[in-house]
This record gives structure tokens, C-alpha cells and sequence, in this order.
């Protein structure tokens, strides 16, 4: 992880989850549509690639056991800091590229299920991580990319949507990516409808919530903040979130 988003994530490290305490009936309905879509079986081995603070850990430690405990996979140790000290949940500090490539001075056993959510954008290769995710899973075994599509209906200024789709992969390159690894591809979009306060979004990019926010300096930040306020004079803002969901699954007899 470079310097730069070190820095970022162990800012936002204590704020994290606080960004999404107000929404916890989004919280509420990512972790049903992940646990829907990558189905962890009790005992199987689970493991959460760029866990952050560990928001969707909790429904993953359900299948897990102190012997099969989920691992917690981030670079960032201040992020790390904030999951739950419990047996199910095994912390590696690590990139995935770091983890396929052994780098992280651990490899793990054959994995069942593996989540990336909203941390693919981080992967500096990606058909080569993705492919070295791919290659740690048992027959049967599926791995989840949930991410934001380069464009995003985020109620932003546009300097900062164009620099945020210029780092996003598309998630059609994802779904290549994972079949090309030998995976069984799926992929949908699953909405989700935000209605905000204007002075609470004002304060989640003022606090740059976003890594993408972080490349801007506070004079363009300030000036981007006075566009939104002029864009959204309204008490309230309601946007649409969209998410891409990419499912890849080995075959049984792989
Ligand atoms: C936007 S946060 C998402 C956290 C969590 N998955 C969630 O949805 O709340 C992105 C996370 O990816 C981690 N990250 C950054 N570069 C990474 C990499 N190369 N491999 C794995 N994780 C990375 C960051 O430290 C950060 O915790």
C-alpha cells in the first residue's frame, strides 16, 4: 500500500465506522446481499480481503470456528485495530498481493469464500491478484467482488467523480479477470437509495471520507464543497447507490 493511503485509512481509521453509524439499515441490507450471494457454510473457511474495521466480519464469524476462524486480511494495522477480539476471527497484515504471493509471511489453507468489498480499486494488478486470490480456493470455493462502478450518481463535484472512475476497475474487467482464473462467472447490480442530510454529507467529504478525496488539496476540497452546496441547496440530498456484485466460483471437480 503506498504512503499516501496508509496515511489515509489511518486517519479514517476512528471515524470509519461512525461514517456509517447513521445508516445502519444499510448496513443491515450489504451484509444480507453478500451473505446471499457467497452462502459461507458453517465450518468452511472464510476469509475478508481489505477487511477495514471488519463492518461485515460480524455475520461472517457466524460460520466460523476458533479452528477455521475468518482471516481478517488488510494492510492497514489502525484499521485492523477495530475488529473484534474474538478466537473466530484471525487479523494478517497484509495486501492481497502481498497475501498471494506469500508475502505476508503466511499462507493460508484452502479458502471457501472470500469477500473484497469496496477494495478492489486498491489492487495494483488486478487480473494478476485477482488470478492469486482465485488460486486459494478450494474446489467449490467462491470469491465475491462487490465494488462501486467508475460511475458514480454520488452527489460530489465532478473533479472528483472523474478521478474516482479513473481508478475504479469496470466491473465487466473483474468478471474477465476471475474467468480467466478458471472461475464460474455472475455478475448483477443491486441498488441502493440514500436520502442524506445536506450538512452531514457536507461533513463526510469534508472529513474525505472517500480515499478519493484524499488526493485533493484542502483549497480544491473547500472549493468542491461550495459546488455541492450550490448543486444541493435542499435540506436533504437522495441519491442512488449502485453496486456491482461479481460472484466467481472453482468448479467442484477443479
Ligand atoms: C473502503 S475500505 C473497505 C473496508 C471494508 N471492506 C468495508 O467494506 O467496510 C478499503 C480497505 O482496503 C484496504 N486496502 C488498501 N489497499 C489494499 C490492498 N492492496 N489489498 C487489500 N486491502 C487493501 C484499506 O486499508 C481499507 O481498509
Amino acid at each position: 500500500m503506498n504512503e499516501h493511503l496508509d496515511e489515509h485509512y489511518s486517519r479514517l481509521a476512528n471515524t470509519y465506522d461512525t461514517t456509517w453509524e447513521h445508516r445502519p439499515d444499510y448496513l443491515e441490507w450489504m451484509a444480507g446481499k453478500i451473505m446471499d450471494s457467497l452462502r459461507p457454510l458453517p465450518g468452511e473457511r472464510v476469509a475478508d480481503i481489505g477487511v477495514g474495521t471488519g463492518l461485515f466480519v460480524e455475520r461472517l464469524m457466524a460460520c466460523a470456528t476458533g479452528d477455521a476462524p475468518v482471516l481478517a486480511v488488510d494492510p492497514s494495522q489502525p484499521m485492523l485495530d477495530k475488529l473484534p477480539q474474538d478466537p473466530r476471527v484471525r487479523t494478517v497484515r497484509a495486501t492481497a498481493e502481498e497475501l498471494v504471493d506469500g508475502r505476508g509471511g503466511f499462507t493460508p489453507e484452502p479458502l471457501d469464500a472470500i469477500l473484497i468489498k469496496e477494495a478492489v480499486h486498491h489492487f495494483s494488478d488486478l487480473d494478476r491478484t485477482l488470478s492469486g486470490l482465485a488460486a486459494l480456493l478450494a474446489p467449490g470455493g467462491r470469491v465475491l467482488v462487490v465494488t462501486l462502478p467508475p460511475k458514480i450518481d454520488y452527489p460530489l463535484f465532478p473533479a472528483a467523480i472523474d478521478r474516482f472512475a479513473e481508478g475504479q476497475p469496470e466491473p465487466m474487467d473483474i468478471a474477465l479477470a476471475l474467468r480467466r482464473a478458471g472461475l464460474d462467472v455472475t455478475a448483477s447490480y443491486e441498488r441502493y437509495s440514500v436520502e442524506i442530510q445536506r450538512d452531514n454529507w457536507l461533513e463526510l467529504v469534508r472529513g474525505r471520507w472517500m480515499s478519493v478525496l484524499s488526493t485533493f488539496t484542502d483549497a480544491e476540497l473547500e472549493r468542491g464543497l461550495q459546488l455541492i452546496g450550490e448543486a444541493h441547496p435542499q435540506q436533504r440530498i437522495s441519491f442512488v447507490e449502485t453496486f456491482a456484485f461479481v460472484l466467481g466460483r472453482l468448479p467442484d471437480d477443479a
